[in-house]
């Protein structure tokens, strides 16, 4: 896909058209209620959690202290774009169910984007750089083992054919 004019965005693939109101709006507000795609979560909102997690270019980005027009140009993707058109789960969501790696969910989005974004450029982890990729992002609940099980589970899928 052609990357975004300079003055408007992509986001899971769609190109979209910015107001000036759009541009000057916080990047979660605009996304959970212009866009509504609620999957990534309004925590802390002061950037301290990543449960507001999404990726601009492939790299992770906190959509609560970013400005739309910070990522004027990018090609976001959030939650709602990983999963296959056709709504089957993408390998790591898959991964991190079966390993539990999910209570109340709220953490969720904003880790498994976090570990994708690791995962498609180091698709050979070991158990530290899995938890050091994902050390900034705060889980209340599940506690962090499950969710390093389900990263490593899923990173054979992040392996080219060998
Ligand atoms: S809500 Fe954005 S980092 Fe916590
Ligand atoms: S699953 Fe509840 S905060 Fe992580």
């Amino acid at each position: 896909m052609k990357p975004a004019e300079p003055s408007n965005l992509i986001v899971n693939g769609r190109r979209l058209r910015l107001t000036a109101r759009d541009r000057r709006k916080d990047l979660l507000t605009f996304l959970r209620e212009d866009l509504d795609l609620t999957g990534a979560k309004r925590g802390c909102g002061i950037g301290v959690c990543g449960a507001c997690t999404v990726l601009a270019n492939g790299r992770p980005l906190r959509a609560c202290r970013t400005r739309v027009a910070r990522v004027l140009g990018r090609s976001l993707t959030t939650i709602e774009g990983l999963a296959a058109p056709d709504g089957g789960l993408h390998p790591l969501q898959q991964a991190f169910i079966d390993a539990g790696g999910i209570q109340c969910g709220f953490c969720t989005p904003g880790m498994v984007l976090t570990a994708h974004a690791f995962l498609l450029r180091h698709p050979k982890p070991d158990r530290n750089e899995a938890r050091r990729a994902i050390a900034a992002n705060l889980c209340r609940c599940t506690g962090y083992q499950q969710i390093i099980d389900a990263i490593m589970a899923a990173a054979p899928s992040y392996r080219k054919k060998e």
